[in-house]
């Protein structure tokens, strides 16, 4: 545990620790280009050249370790001059094309030029030439004039990916980031990269000229693709919308990881990255109730009123047992606590939850086989997950009401069995976000929020509870299941009622063991683990 002196103040840090790292402990950040916490070090790019007495040079913070009695200066005259001669040879070859760079408003760069850059540079000779726009891979597009070669991505490919695809090509100011011939950088994460870029050389075929950066909003959450609950920000556009909170026109522009050293750390897969364009694809934006062989858009009202006059007749007739009510493990914890209360207090035990169709892509680094983000929640909520069953049964004929909550049974259990359910219950209720099988054969149609619009947790397979929040306002009518299901109750005159998610989560946090002790807060940024 060495103690050391940086800028005058005093900081004892673990062994191990470099001057970096020590300087950003103490309140004294230095800046870097190609240290990258979760890569190996490599030492080339020299902006975080600090000043150490009794070492006649100046040293690189990133690969020096720190050591005991150190007295570090990361802002004397020398050290200054220092990082404005690094910005000045780096930006020799480079094309100051700001204006119509895309990395504009998050360019390292840029943000260092501005502190520390010379503003009235010395070169005028003809830069050196290199390749623009090139798409290296489907998600990723190269501008090699902008690189500074700090070997971010390089790295990221070798060690984390261990897939090489990226290397550096040529010698001297000819140097160039690329792939070698025939070979394209399409990994499972290669959109990574683009985030570890410091600078406008690597940026997102996807989101590229979408949105400038500095009119997106960043919401905290968590994302929806599998099980492992990769902790992300969405961006939205809602600052160019320039509306107050949530505003309705602004939707997702983008995902990009966000650091939780128990789960991701930096990291997502590029599967979770861009399905983010299902929060708008598809979506069911209306109620809609079957008439004949068509739909007729409904109201909210008339719809529950529907729904809730069935079930009031069943459980006249003392009939409850041929209710099914199938949930998904795509909902959050609060969504199928309030329908699981909402079933309990009608007497309804038919309730089960439905996992994916068919298993994801997985591998040994993020990716799970389970494509849902909250089987654990449902389990821990001590709810079946033999919908298989439940939906045998109403293809039978044993069921009068079937009420699917989110997975599309009819692609889970195919045309031909959807088809007989449709034939053998009175009343098909299905409840989700995108139009699919199961919304087309429908007698009953509510529109459902997708993670995006809607507070809330997800319990990953570690059994990490972690809280998702409202970055954009539901499409169309759409309301968060959760709501839906306190609207049916009013409609039943039964006693289950939330002002909002954080409610429902407080009372699931009381009556619920494995929920004990957790609160909003105490889940916070990181998440927190079920009870064992
Ligand atoms: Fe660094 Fe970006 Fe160049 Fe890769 S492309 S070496 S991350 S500047
Ligand atoms: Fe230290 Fe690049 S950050 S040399």
């Amino acid at each position: 545990m060495p103690t050391l002196t940086i800028d005058g103040k005093t900081v004892t840090v673990p062994d191990g620790t470099t001057v970096l790292q020590a300087c950003e402990q103490a309140g004294s950040p230095v800046p870097f280009y190609c240290y990258h916490p979760g890569l190996s070090i490599a030492g080339n790019c020299r902006i975080c050249l600090v000043e150490i007495e009794k070492t006649p040079k100046l040293q690189i913070s990133c690969y020096t370790p720190a050591a005991e009695g150190m007295v570090v200066h990361t802002t004397s005259d020398k050290v200054l001059k220092a990082r404005q001669d690094v910005l000045e040879f780096l930006l020799i070859n480079h094309p100051l094309d700001c204006p119509v760079c895309d990395q504009a408003g998050e360019c390292w760069l840029q943000d260092y030029y501005m502190n520390y850059g010379l503003y009235n540079p010395k070169f005028d000779e003809a830069k050196v030439k290199k390749p623009k726009a090139v798409p290296v891979g489907p998600t990723v597009m190269l501008d090699a004039e902008r690189c500074i070669l700090c070997s971010r991505c390089v790295r990221f490919c070798d060690e984390i990916t261990k897939t090489g695809e990226l290397g550096i090509f040529n010698r001297g100011d000819h140097s160039e980031i690329g792939v070698a011939p025939g070979i394209e950088l399409k990994n499972d994460y290669s959109g990574c990269v683009v985030d570890i870029c410091p600078v406008g050389a690597l940026t997102d075929r996807d989101f590229r000229f979408k949105c400038r950066v500095w009119y997106l909003n960043s919401t905290k959450s968590v994302c929806p693709g599998c099980s492992m609950g990769c902790n992300i920000e969405i961006h939205d556009n809602r600052e160019r919308t320039q509306r107050p909170h949530v505003a309705t026109g602004a939707r997702v522009m983008r995902l990009k990881p966000r650091y939780n050293a128990e789960v991701n750390r930096w990291w997502m897969c590029d599967t979770g990255r861009y399905a983010y364009t299902a929060i708008d694809e598809q979506r069911l934006t209306t109620v809609q109730q079957r008439n004949g062989q068509g739909y007729q858009i409904s109201t909210w009202n008339d719809a529950l009123d529907t729904l809730a006059s069935t079930l009031r007749r069943l459980r006249d007739a003392r009939q409850l047992d041929r209710v099914g009510i199938i949930l998904s493990t795509q909902m959050t914890n609060e969504d199928l606590y309030a329908a699981k209360r909402v079933a309990q207090a009608l007497g309804i035990r038919n309730l089960a939850v439905q996992g994916p169709a068919r298993p994801g892509k997985h591998d040994d680094f993020l990716m799970k086989a389970d494509t849902s983000p909250n089987t654990r929640g449902a389990q821990a909520l001590g709810l079946s997950l033999d919908a298989a069953g439940l939906f045998g049964r109403a293809a039978r004929g044993e069921l009068s009401l079937l009420y699917v909550c989110g997975p599309d049974v009819v692609d889970t259990y195919g045309r031909s069995v959807a088809d007989q359910v449709q034939q053998s219950v009175e009343l098909f209720v299905y409840q989700g976000s995108n139009v699919g099988g199961s919304s087309q054969a429908a007698g009953l149609v509510l529109p459902a929020a997708v993670y995006a619009e809607k507070d809330g947790t997800f319990t990953n397979d570690q059994g990490r509870v972690q809280r998702i929040r409202q970055a954009v306002a539901p499409l169309g009518e759409s309301k968060p299941d959760w709501k839906i299901w306190t609207e049916l109750a009013a409609h039943l005159d039964v006693p289950v009622s939330y002002a909002d998610a954080s409610a429902v989560f407080a009372e699931l946090a009381s009556r619920e063991p494995a929920f004990q002790g957790l609160s909003y807060e105490v889940i916070g940024d990181a998440g927190a683990l079920l009870k064992a």
